[in-house]
């Protein structure tokens, strides 16, 4: 267990019992059901994929997030966490029903949001008293009302429920410490009923408890991912300025950071924000925004920032390597970011991707990513695995920096200067100091700096 997850509240917090089921046990589902274990509820996880209820239920995790395992082994033992694959299974032992289903995005921008139409109908169905149906997925606004309207038309049994909004916000790599440990907890409703069950449910994370109107809640989260992703942005856009003027993007962002209004988290440049969320949500943002009337510009050009920060990194590798073909270059990160194994819209793969198009070899190393990162790069061996990241640099021509993994802080620069043919870097992370590389004798080129 990590240390964060050790000071998390425990067994002497266990003061209420709430009924709970999770549909989905994504990382978000079974995050969040987990922690709820933890905490004293009695939580059963449901998902249709049968072949992960069997993992889990044999004490596999299906994803890596520090901290995950120990806590889902703890609570299964305890009896407070269960797996199935019958939603109608966890909608008879719940009181409150988290919806926690992907919201894949759509060719236009927009979220595929048949996985939440289609769980709200299977709970329908398996209602037979009250429930409170809690939507955790992300999902654009105006969607609590459809499923409250789908759940109306789909329950036999014709019981009252209330329908809730809680998005959540925990990043991926942190997700235990996040979800112990909420800077707030939004609760969106149509009325006071289930305020009270939910208060129950969160009063043992000790954080405030937001209760706001379901539209206002889903809107937060959108609002919420997309003005960090704008954080991100706007200190890349910066770091362009600093590149021209002989500037340092650190320097700049550890100087606006001190001011409490501003904070320095989310202001490191990068070659890019990826993952499963703040592509998607941007995308969803301004999709939902067109659909209301508004020409939301503003995060476009989030976007536009986004893309052209990759855009001139594969430049600068290029204007200083020339011709990428039949070079080999060592990469180091494929995960979207540190602390986690998860591939998904990874700027270490787009940049992988780009290299290879250019016709160059590569050998990669990722501390959790790798297996994942199969099914995404070719297989016709233009990219060798390697399990040190020590080794990776080995016979390349540069070696480049793709994810924030803290441990590439420490890989072996002297190793590697000498296993590259010509002592160049290229840092997309940051990770490095301009001057020891200099001092170094490398070739090293950041973000910013
Ligand atoms: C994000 C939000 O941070 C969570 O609050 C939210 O709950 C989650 O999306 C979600 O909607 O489910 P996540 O995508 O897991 O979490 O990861 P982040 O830590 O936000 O990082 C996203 C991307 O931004 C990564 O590619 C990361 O490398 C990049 N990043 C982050 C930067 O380039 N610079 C920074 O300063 C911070």
């Amino acid at each position: 267990m990590t240390r964060s997850a050790r000071s998390h509240p425990t067994a002497d917090h266990r003061a209420s019992t709430m009924k709970i089921a999770i549909i989905g046990t994504g990382y978000v589902g079974l995050v969040t059901g987990t922690c709820f274990a933890e905490v004293g509820h009695e939580v059963t996880c449901v998902d249709n994929d049968v072949r992960k209820v069997e993992m889990l239920r044999a004490g596999g995790i299906p994803i890596y997030e520090p901290g995950l395992e120990e806590l889902v082994k703890q609570n299964v033992a305890a009896g407070r966490l269960r797996f199935t694959a019958s939603t109608a299974e966890g909608v008879e032992q719940s009181q409150v029903i988290f919806i926690a289903v992907p919201t894949p995005p759509l060719p236009d921008g927009g979220v595929d949001l048949s996985f939440i139409e289609k769980v709200a109908r299977e709970v329908a169905a398996a209602m037979t008293d009250y429930k409170i149906i809690v939507d955790k997925s992300t999902v654009p606004v105006k969607t609590g009302e459809k499923v409250a309207e789908t759940i109306r038309r789909y329950c036999k049994a014709k019981v009252e429920f209330d329908v809730v909004s809680n998005p959540e916000f925990l990043r991926e790599g942190f997700a235990v410490e996040d979800l112990m440990k909420p800077d707030r907890v939004v609760v969106g409703v149509a009325g006071e009923r289930p305020v009270a069950a939910m208060k129950e449910i969160y009063t043992p994370f000790k954080a405030p408890i937001i209760v706001t109107d379901i539209s206002s809640a889903e809107l937060i989260k959108h609002a919420a991912n997309s003005f960090l992703a704008l954080k991100i942005s706007y200190i890349n856009a910066i770091s362009v300025i600093c590149e021209a003027s002989g500037a340092n993007v650190q320097e700049v962002a550890n100087g606006i950071g001190m001011d409490a209004r501003i904070g320095r988290r989310f202001l490191d440049a990068s070659l890019g924000f990826g993952g499963s969320c703040f592509p998607k949500d941007l995308s969803a943002f301004i999709r939902i925004a067109e659909q209301l009337g508004y020409d939301f510009r503003l995060l476009k050009e989030v976007q536009r920032i986004n893309a052209d920060q990759m855009e001139r990194f594969v430049k600068k590798i290029t204007d200083t390597l020339w011709v990428l073909k039949d070079k080999t270059l060592g990469v180091l990160g494929l995960a979207f970011k540190q602390n986690t194994d998860d591939v998904r819209m990874s700027p270490a793969i787009d940049l992988c991707q780009r290299l290879l198009k250019e016709g160059a070899k590569l050998r990669v190393h990722d501390p959790q990513a790798m297996e994942k990162a199969k099914a995404l790069l070719p297989t016709d061996g233009q990219v060798t695995y390697v399990a040190d990241m020590n080794a990776v640099a080995d016979g390349c021509d540069a070696l480049v920096v793709a994810t924030e993994w803290p441990e590439f802080k420490r890989v072996d620069l002297e190793r590697a200067k000498r296993g590259l043919t010509h002592p160049i870097l290229f840092d997309g992370r940051n990770l490095f100091d301009p001057a020891e590389m200099a001092r170094l004798g490398f070739i090293y080129k950041s973000i910013g700096r």
